[in-house]
């Protein structure tokens, strides 16, 4: 019956305290739908759910994609372990989840099972936060922008040596552009960013990398990022519509093992 919230930071990331009997009936749900949005990321420390009660839990929260099995997608650099081990490396840079959507999914529950002995921490950063603190000149000058998402561009800096194949399926996958500012029908915005920002439309490819560039750099600002720090059970939902995701680099044979469950998108990028 407890349910006990904590800031983990002034601008990002809450930490709850909570049974499994609480939360897995939903009782916290509305409240909890919340506070994702307001606070980004929220965080339950060594909850241990098995997978039939994380996708219990999610489905509480919002409606589960289909993916992997019965809901659960195996986050794993280990081809041995998971058919996306190679795209998965691009996880390393900041992003977001399923740039080519329209509707982008709301979010995910990702849980450690596995950790690496070296690297596997996992950042998060509020771009509500990071479009609330530009002046008002720059929110003005970016309102009108949009940028072209590419999977070339999530691929490249990971794979610098890239097979012809690799170049082929790269290219063959369809830019998408969306809005740099994202007008959430709250009425909020966030910057909608991450590796996947190829180019700004409209604009020479030089002086459009360097303003993406520029905007990365504000939105990762450690004033807008928490940092989690993985136990085994830890169970860690993210706000995919306003918030901005990596982790430190680990080897892909480390055995890091990370299961997710991802919500259905519920607002298009507008
Ligand atoms: C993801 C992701 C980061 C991690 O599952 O979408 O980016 O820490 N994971 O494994
Ligand atoms: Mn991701």
């Amino acid at each position: 019956m407890t349910f006990v919230k904590r800031d983990l930071t002034p601008r990002i990331g809450t930490g709850i305290r909570t049974d499994l009997e609480t939360l897995l009936g939903g009782r916290h749900a509305a409240e909890i739908r919340e506070l994702l949005e307001l606070r980004g990321v929220l965080v339950f420390p060594q909850i241990g759910l098995t997978d039939e009660q994380q996708v219990v839990f999610a489905g509480t929260i919002g409606d589960v994609i289909e993916q992997g099995e019965k809901g659960i997608y195996k986050v794993s650099l280990d081809p041995r372990e998971s058919p996306t081990a190679g795209y998965l490396r691009g996880t390393i840079l900041w992003h977001f989840d399923g740039f080519s959507d329209d509707v982008p999914t709301r979010a995910s529950v990702l849980s450690a099972r596995r950790l690496s002995g070296v690297g596997g921490q996992t950042e998060f950063a509020n771009t509500y936060a990071a479009y609330e603190d530009l002046s008002a000149q720059r929110k003005q000058e970016l309102e009108k922008l949009e940028v072209a998402h590419t999977l070339e561009a999530t691929q490249r800096d990971v794979f610098p040596d890239p097979s012809p194949e690799m170049r082929a399926a790269w290219a063959g996958h369809p830019e998408k552009a969306h809005p740099l500012v994202w007008t959430h029908r709250s009425g909020r915005k966030s910057l909608l960013l991450g590796s996947s920002a190829s180019r700004v439309v409209g604009m020479d490819l030089e002086s459009g990398r360097a303003l993406i560039e520029e905007l990365l750099a504000w939105a990762t600002r450690p004033e807008f990022v928490y940092r989690h720090e993985w136990a085994v059970g830890d169970l860690v939902i993210w706000d995919n519509t306003g918030v901005m995701h990596r982790v430190d680099p680990y080897p892909a044979d480390s055995g890091r093992m990370m299961h997710r469950t991802t919500l259905v998108g519920e607002e298009a990028v507008a």
